[in-house]
């Protein structure tokens, strides 16, 4: 079965064909930076504009690479939600519409699932049960999964995610958009040590997350300072190294709680360097696997649409989204309510 996935929740215009024998034939990504780069963050209208201009030749382009030579998808995913409301509704709209003219069918993807399957993709990927941290721009979640499509959240962002934390630290630092991926940089020159900042919500029990507090100490304590590029660095860094302990800290209860020897970690924040090498020593001291998607398939991109429409379809685990002949798309959507 060959299934075309497309992926415009946020500010990516993505696509791609998984192929259940032959593995991922072909994927894009079309980052929308440059359009919103002068608002230093995303605009909704912006984007879904952006996806309406892109999608279909990005389409277009992966049906008739060699890998794919023009041949039909079996079927179309898309991702339903969550995620932003215009851009959604474009990638839906795309979705189901060739479907329609191809007579193949389409399903719609909770985008958190893409996230949480796209280490699937990897050479070695993980066997169920597991648990998985999903970190990226719009969750934080921990995530217990019993087994294929059966997931049950053990813990999750109360405020800001981590990414929406990253994007907003940067941001206030003068560090500009995308911002993660600009703070980690800064933070590689920072003074270890020179500023510390409290592990939000780990001196009580539970698995929830919260980083908005976090960023309010980086403004007052910036607010402190005179701002050299030295200091910018040093409270960077001391932020990063909250962010990443914290999450460390959640796992290892996770972890011990669970009795899972296996942990997913995916969504945009996982392609940060410093939470990679600090959660695979976390995995050496409890015995455990962890288990990565490769960094361009951290954040958003179709091949986890793809594959989750696969792992779906194949699986016969159609949401109910899926099977309605019109659409909707889904901006908040729990990942245990597919
Ligand atoms: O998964 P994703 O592409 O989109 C959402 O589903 O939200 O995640 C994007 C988030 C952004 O907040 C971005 O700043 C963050 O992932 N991110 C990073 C890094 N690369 C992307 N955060 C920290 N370090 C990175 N290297
Ligand atoms: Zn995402």
């Amino acid at each position: 079965m060959r299934v075309l996935g497309i992926e415009t929740s946020c500010d990516d215009t993505a696509a791609a064909i998984y192929d259940s024998d032959a593995g991922l034939l072909v994927h894009r990504t079309a980052t929308q930076i440059d359009v919103h780069q002068p608002y230093g963050g995303v605009v909704p209208e912006l984007a879904a504009r952006d996806h309406m201009k892109g999608l279909l030749p990005l389409i277009d382009h992966l049906i008739h690479t060699p890998q794919n030579d023009g041949i039909r998808p079996d079927a179309i995913a898309y991702t339903a939600g969550p995620g932003l409301a215009g851009a959604l509704l474009v990638g839906g709209s795309v979705g189901k519409s060739l479907a329609q003219s191809w007579q193949v069918p389409a399903i719609g993807i909770h985008h958190m699932e893409g996230h949480l399957l796209a280490p699937m993709l990897e050479k070695t990927p993980p066997q169920f049960p597991l648990l998985a941290l999903l970190v990226s721009g719009g969750h934080t979640m921990l995530v217990d999964v019993e087994a294929a499509g059966v997931y049950h959240i053990l813990g999750q962002s109360l405020d800001d995610a981590a990414g929406e934390a990253f994007d907003k630290t940067a941001q206030l630092l003068g560090l500009g958009y995308p911002g993660g991926p600009a703070l980690a940089h800064t933070a590689l020159s920072g003074t270890p040590g020179r500023f510390v900042f409290p592990r939000p919500m780990t001196n009580r029990a539970g698995l929830d997350f919260s980083f908005s507090g976090l960023k309010t100490q980086v403004r007052s304590t910036a607010s402190q300072c005179v701002l050299t590029s030295q200091t910018v660095a040093d409270l960077a860094l001391a932020f990063e190294v909250a962010v990443v302990e914290t999450l460390a800290i959640k796992c290892a209860r996770a972890i011990q709680k669970s009795g899972r020897s296996r942990l997913i970690i995916s969504g945009g924040v996982s392609a940060n360097t410093r939470l990679r090498n600090r959660m695979r020593k976390l995995a050496t001291e409890h015995m455990i696997e962890v288990f990565y998607p490769r960094h361009e398939f951290c954040t958003d991109n179709g091949a986890m649409i793809a594959y989750a429409g696969w792992f779906r379809l194949s699986s016969g685990m159609l949401s109910d989204e899926g099977e309605r002949s019109q659409f909707e798309v889904y901006p908040r959507w729990s990942l245990e309510d597919i």
